[in-house]
């Protein structure tokens, strides 16, 4: 009985605690990511933010050629299990390789 009563005190002051060291930090704001217009900017804007942030298409480098973003959206979907069906692959690989880089 007696350790139940102290765990029952002992929570509200270890998420006491929490919040105050929480508040320690001056945490970054949230950036939203936007991909630029363009023919297929939607299909990427849907399909890959779903695990990851925008900013993992967006900091790539330039230049990296259609094959090597086909080839990634494919790790995307076969390792990772992305389900972006086939025939949106493509465009997603054009436009990404038409914009990466370019601002
Ligand atoms: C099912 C979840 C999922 C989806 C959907 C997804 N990714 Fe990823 N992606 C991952 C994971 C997991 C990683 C590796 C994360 C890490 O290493 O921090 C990753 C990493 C990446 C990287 C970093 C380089 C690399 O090869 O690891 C790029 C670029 C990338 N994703 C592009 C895309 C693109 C483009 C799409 C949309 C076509 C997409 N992702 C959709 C899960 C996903």
């Amino acid at each position: 009985m007696k350790a139940q009563i102290i765990i029952a005190a002992a929570v509200p002051l270890l998420l006491a605690s929490g919040v105050a060291l929480s508040a320690a930090y001056a945490l970054p704001e949230e950036r939203v990511i936007t991909l630029p217009p363009g023919p297929g900017a939607d299909l990427a804007t849907a399909h890959c933010a779903a695990c990851h942030s925008l900013d993992y298409l967006t900091t790539q480098p330039p230049g990296l050629g259609e094959k090597k973003w086909a080839s990634t959206i494919s790790k995307m979907v076969d390792v990772y299990g992305a389900d972006i069906p086939a025939q949106d692959r493509a465009t997603i690989a054009a436009y990404l390789n038409r914009v990466v880089g370019t601002r």
